[in-house]
């Protein structure tokens, strides 16, 4: 049942504040994380020497999010990993390896593979999954839900918001359980995670400006997507939502990669979406992605700039700025793929396509 919207992706794009609330319902005691699932894997988190994240698609792309936070918190390496490629290489990983599987259907055959790969390695199993009782959270030695509710368009967004949130919790419980952190900057690390909600609430309800810009682009040929650090996944997000669902050629590039060649893509009139960092929360990052606005402008981009509100120096070098509510470093990609989701949506209904159903693509992907 749509509720009354357009479509099941609109109905589950207004439901990712509460995707993120209900994933961190019941796992916040004392400002603290602490996950019910995990309890009596105290000693193993203390004993692993790296952690594996696998995934596929958006998935994977909650995963790279996750692997910036973890390692930040928890100062434990973490490398996240297409599924289908980790299955079939030889990877290195044994009993002091935990491999978190990301998967919102948890069935997904790739995925699936690369879990009872791992198991079969030696390595610990942590699934991250939407779906009770599903295959690869039954597989694993350990499940963390995400409480998204079921998720019917093709195109994943609300479990997507929740994956990270969850993979966040992870990284806050592991950060306290290793003792990497002070308990007084976890509590502030949990309030950000808690104020995410209200603030995806206030971009869902400035949405109109988003509807426009994705209605003038309809008939854009290619568009590009760029983000650093955590911005990254989320620009790499932002162009897999526009390939399946609006079928328009769209690249997410690392901001500092663009010299290495993609550059050479800019040419007047390129639409080019920039996923800026907070001047306050990264004063390094910050200048550097303003000159690289500058940079693509100067070929004739047109830049549309996701950053936060009031940031002055993207006003007057981005061509449109979709403004986001003020938050720390990691937890604005929780903000800043909303006005992503929200495009592709658009654009793709403005083309009159399907966007609950795109072609030649299944919600879940049983086969290798
Ligand atoms: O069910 P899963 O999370 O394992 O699915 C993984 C991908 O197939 C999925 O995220 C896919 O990329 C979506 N269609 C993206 O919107």
């Amino acid at each position: 049942d749509k509720g009354g919207w357009s479509s099941f992706m609109a109905k589950e794009i207004s439901e990712e504040p509460d995707a993120v609330a209900n994933t961190i319902r019941g796992r916040v005691e004392g400002g603290q994380v602490v996950i019910p699932e995990l309890a009596g894997l105290d000693e193993l988190f203390v004993d692993i020497n790296r952690i594996v994240i696998i995934a596929c698609g958006t998935a994977a792309y909650a995963g790279t999010v996750g692997t910036y936070a973890i390692e930040r918190w928890a100062g434990i390496p973490v490398t996240v990993e297409l599924s289908h490629e980790f299955r079939y290489r030889d990877p290195v990983i044994d009993a002091r390896t935990l491999v978190i599987s990301v998967s919102q259907s948890g069935e997904t055959m790739d995925t699936l593979m690369a879990v009872r790969f791992a198991s079969e390695s030696g390595a610990k199993t942590l699934s991250i999954c939407n779906t009770q009782g599903a295959t690869i959270a039954r597989e694993s030695d350990a499940v963390v839900y995400t409480h998204a509710g079921p998720e019917v368009a093709v195109a994943s967004t609300k479990a997507f918001t929740a994956q990270i949130t969850a993979l966040y919790l992870f990284g806050l419980h592991l950060a306290r359980v290793r003792g990497t952190q002070t308990p007084e900057f976890l509590a502030s690390q949990v309030e950000e995670l808690q104020a995410v909600p209200d603030k995806i609430a206030s971009i869902l309800g400035a949405s109109e400006k988003i509807a426009q810009l994705a209605h003038w682009m309809a008939d854009s040929r290619a568009v590009l997507f760029l983000g650093r650090h955590v911005g990254y996944p989320i620009a790499l997000e932002g162009a897999l939502k526009l390939k399946e669902l609006a079928y328009i050629h769209a690249e997410g590039f690392a901001g500092g990669e663009l010299k290495h060649g993609p550059i050479a893509l800019i040419e007047p009139g390129q639409p080019v979406f920039v996923v800026v960092p907070s001047p306050r929360g990264s004063a390094i990052l910050h200048p550097k992605v303003i000159s690289t606005i500058e940079e693509i402008r100067a070929r004739g981009a047109r830049v549309i700039a996701i950053a936060e509100q009031g940031d002055a120096a993207v006003l007057p070098s981005a061509d449109e700025v979709i403004p986001i509510p003020l938050a720390g470093p990691l937890f604005e990609p929780l903000l800043a793929v909303i006005p992503l989701h929200i495009f592709a949506m658009e654009l793709a209904t403005a083309k009159g396509l399907d966007v609950d159903q795109p072609r030649n693509l299944a919600k879940s992907v049983t086969v290798e």
